[in-house]
């Protein structure tokens, strides 16, 4: 079975990739803090498909240890999906310190070193996949992300680069850029800014993650090994 790590596997977008990965028969790695009630029951369900292994990504320093006994337990990863982020909303203007370190943190560095490491079995492997979880504001912009929208941008930004670094050994490198999609992350977004999303999408109605999920089934199969340094936008058509 080849083996996927999903990080922030726990709830919302990472949930849905996982269960995405074990329908596709993949064996999964999920990542992440906390238990939830969702993830305990796939685990329960598909015990042969998919494992847990708690990780607080704020731990930069502890990343080489954790990829290399990830490595270690469950072999070498065919796939990497850095999907675990965190959003804290507010202008910058007043938005504090801590919370631009903590988005740079989690958003940027965590994702990049944790790369770096799995990267390596990968290029022994010379074939893999790795997903970079961006969102289309690191492009469209949105009042009250700007930190959150660069953090997204410097992944989007670091697929680019990082597809030319490893193409030749054969492994692709893409970033998903969902739109709005209805997760604890977006739960504060309620009433007219939510409804001014929706008249956004051509289609009149908000993607989901079960819709982000599946493209990430397309970038992690054979199917998609000629496709790399791109991204795939899955908005209902909200930026078009
Ligand atoms: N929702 C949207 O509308 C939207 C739109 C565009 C892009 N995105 C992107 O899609 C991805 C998933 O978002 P989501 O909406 O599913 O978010 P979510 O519901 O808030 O879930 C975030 C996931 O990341 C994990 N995580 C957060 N901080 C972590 C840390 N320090 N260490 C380990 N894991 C951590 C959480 O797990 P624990 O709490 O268990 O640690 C959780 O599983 C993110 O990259 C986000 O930027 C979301």
């Amino acid at each position: 079975m080849k083996i996927i790590i999903v990080t922030g596997a726990t709830r919302g977008l990472g949930l849905a990739v996982a269960r995405q990965c074990i329908a596709d028969g993949y064996k999964v790695v999920a990542v992440g803090r906390t238990m939830t009630e969702e993830l305990a029951f796939l685990l329960q369900q598909y015990s042969e498909c998919i494992d847990f292994e708690r990780y607080d990504f704020s731990d930069t320093e502890g990343i080489h240890l954790f990829a290399v006994q990830i490595t270690k337990k469950y072999g070498r990863p065919w796939g990497l999906v850095n999907n675990a982020a965190i959003g804290r909303d507010g202008v910058l203007a007043t938005l504090h310190e801590r919370d631009i370190a903590d988005l740079i943190k989690i958003n940027i560095e965590a994702p990049i070193l944790l790369t770096k490491y799995i990267l390596r079995p990968m290029l022994i492997n010379r074939c893999g996949r790795i997903i970079n979880v961006s969102s289309i504001i690191a492009t469209s912009g949105f009042n009250g992300l700007s930190v959150y929208g660069a953090t997204k941008a410097a992944l989007a930004g670091f697929t680019k680069s990082l597809a030319r670094e490893v193409g030749k050994a054969g492994i692709t490198v893409n970033t998903l850029a969902p739109g709005y999609m209805e997760t604890d992350m977006t739960s504060a977004l309620q009433g007219d800014r939510l409804e001014s999303v929706r008249r956004r999408s051509p289609l009149g109605h908000l993607a989901t993650v079960e819709d982000a999920a599946y493209a990430v089934s397309y970038l992690l199969s054979e199917q998609s090994s000629r496709v790399t340094g791109t991204t795939i936008t899955v908005d209902a058509g909200s930026s078009c």
